[in-house]
């Protein structure tokens, strides 16, 4: 498998490649890479000619210096995964702070129309603004037609919706559905910090959610989040951090149910020192 470094050479071999029929799909990931990654590049290499999986740990994007050092960097084994997807057909960059940054390493400031303010937003400072340059610097460096992301990070993708309209980028997003563990853990790198008894019990977060989608068809929002916090007060391992229902769309949080509009439940749980965040939709 081809693994790049540096965006000039990445660049080089794509522009060689480039024919008339050509797509190229792009992956953007911080590595670690696990079955619910591998449903994006999957999806990729089904809808393209090429796939290019790019890991890279992104500081920009990170509030907390423990999370950032912390953070599983795994490159050999990710790439040993890729390469049980396909070969030839996907292309690694995993680049340098410098080689994406530049000399400076500074992080954009974006006006996501009120997309940022809410939920991960306001517990993680700065954080969309880092996500927002650095996958911004990847599109024009990549250039991709397509690019993949999980709704996971439900508030992530929509971020990245409003950061192509904004910068106009040619390229169209789509969003892949969360990978989950057999008791219902959404898939995440952060995982593998979790201890044996944390991945035991943390099928209490999407079992929470299923609840939530239930409880949403005849109950009350301020009844239901009020249910959700009893659900881990004082639980030994789990720590809730927040949950709110929102517009799908704009994020906005929920005011008054209306049935014309979709809706989605969030969730942010601490383990330990360990974040875990969820969403599902809920009509
Ligand atoms: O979702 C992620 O892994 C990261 O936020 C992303 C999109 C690769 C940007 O660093």
């Amino acid at each position: 498998m081809r693994v790049y470094t540096s965006k000039a050479e990445l660049r080089t071999f794509i522009s060689k490649e480039k024919n008339t029929a050509f797509s190229l799909g792009f992956v953007p990931t911080m590595g670690a890479l696990h079955v619910g990654h591998l449903s994006l590049v999957k999806a990729a290499l089904a809808e393209n000619t090429l796939v290019v999986v790019s890991i890279f740990v992104n500081p920009t994007q990170f509030d907390n210096p423990n999370d950032l050092s912390s953070y599983p960097r795994t490159l050999t084994e990710d790439v040993q995964l890729l390469e049980t997807l396909s070969e030839t057909q996907i292309l690694v960059y995993a680049p340098t702070v410098s080689d994406v940054y530049g000399s400076e390493m500074n992080a954009d400031h974006f006006d996501f129309g009120g997309l940022e303010f809410e939920m991960e937003g306001k517990f993680r400072t700065g954080h969309f603004d880092g996500v927002g340059t650095i996958v911004k610097h990847l599109f024009e460096i990549v250039k991709p037609n397509f690019a993949y992301f999980g709704e996971k990070d439900f508030q992530q993708l929509q971020i990245i919706k409003k950061m192509v309209e904004i910068t106009k980028l040619p390229v169209t997003i789509t969003g892949c559905p969360i990978e989950r563990e057999s008791n219902g853990l959404a898939m995440s790198s952060r995982n593998s910090r979790l201890s044996a008894e944390e991945i035991e019990k943390s099928g209490l977060i999407y079992k929470t959610l299923q609840t939530v989608k239930e409880k949403f068809q005849s109950e009350n929002h301020t009844v239901i989040s009020d249910w959700v916090s009893t659900q881990f007060s004082n639980h030994p391992l789990f720590e809730l951090e927040y949950f709110q229902i929102s517009e799908s769309e704009n994020l906005a949080p929920i005011q008054q149910k209306n049935q014309t509009k979709i809706y989605r439940a969030f969730i942010a749980v601490f383990a330990g020192d360990v974040r875990l965040i969820d969403n599902i939709a809920l009509n």
